[in-house]
């Protein structure tokens, strides 16, 4: 399977100019995946809620959901990508999953990070493993790495692959997917984005790229770098997450001691 991710750095607000760009670029590449990053057509740093509500699109049937199936349909890929949704009352961060044959379902964001409390109604959807002609794709977004329960969930409903829409401005977050792919044994592709928002005076956010690909043995595939536009596939097998033996001995969902833990 061949998948990837585009590393943007939209210009806040002009989500046609945002979307053109992704539209030049994704066909460029052959993949039969590609994730895009969190709110990747509008931009991050909302003020409040009612500038939110007010570039918020419907899934399936907003502008931008609408223009990535036929994108979808065009290159015959499968595209994961996070949009800001309203469903007329209530606004979310959410990703839309979309196949070459149209629309396939969506996810709202879990954990909200910071001001997102401002601007965001928390994700009311449970967690969801995709299936994209037999692969198996669970969808978290940005700030879902922090609770391992997330990537650990998506993996018991047996997930091979976490699709991850981010705009990181926590500098862990690389290094601890490295984690997340260890300790379920999944490949995770994390879209991010890079360059700065100072749409709220004093609160200054840079974002810091290195999307990447790492499988289940904790290998990066491949990471951009902090500060540039990118796009990049790599071929993955995805049985190498299906096989959760650890030794002999050891099986790494089998073993678990769920008596013993306070979940
Ligand atoms: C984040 O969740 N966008 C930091």
């Amino acid at each position: 399977m061949r998948v990837g991710f585009i590393q943007n750095n939209p210009v806040f607000g002009n989500v046609q100019e945002n979307l053109s760009r992704i539209e030049r670029l994704l066909p460029a590449h052959n993949a039969d995946l590609f994730v895009l990053p969190e709110l990747f057509a509008t931009g991050y740093q909302f003020t409040d809620r009612k500038e939110a509500q007010s570039l918020a699109e419907p899934i399936p049937d907003g502008a931008t959901t609408r223009a990535l199936m036929s994108l979808a349909k065009q290159t015959q890929t499968f595209i994961i990508a996070g949009l800001a949704e309203t469903d007329a009352k209530q606004v979310y961060n959410s990703a839309v999953i979309i196949g070459p044959s149209g629309y396939i379902g969506k996810y709202r964001k879990l954990h909200l990070f910071d001001t997102e409390k401002n601007c965001f109604t928390p994700g009311n959807l449970p967690l969801h493993v995709f299936d994209m002609n037999g692969a198996k794709v669970g969808v978290m977004i940005c700030f879902d790495w922090r609770f391992p329960e997330t990537a650990r969930t998506l993996a018991l409903m047996g997930a091979d692959l976490i699709a991850h829409p981010s705009n990181l401005v926590l500098a862990h977050c690389p290094q601890a997917m490295i984690t997340r792919c260890l300790e379920n044994r999944i490949f995770a592709i994390t879209a991010d984005r890079v360059g700065t928002e100072s749409r709220i005076p004093g609160e200054s956010l840079h974002f810091i790229g290195q999307s990447q690909i790492v499988d289940p043995d904790g290998h990066i595939l491949v990471r951009a770098s902090g500060v540039d536009e990118a796009v990049h596939v790599v071929e993955i097998d995805l049985s190498l997450a299906r096989n959760k033996d650890l030794t002999p001995n050891n099986h790494l969902f089998n073993d678990r001691r769920t008596d013993d833990y306070l979940l």
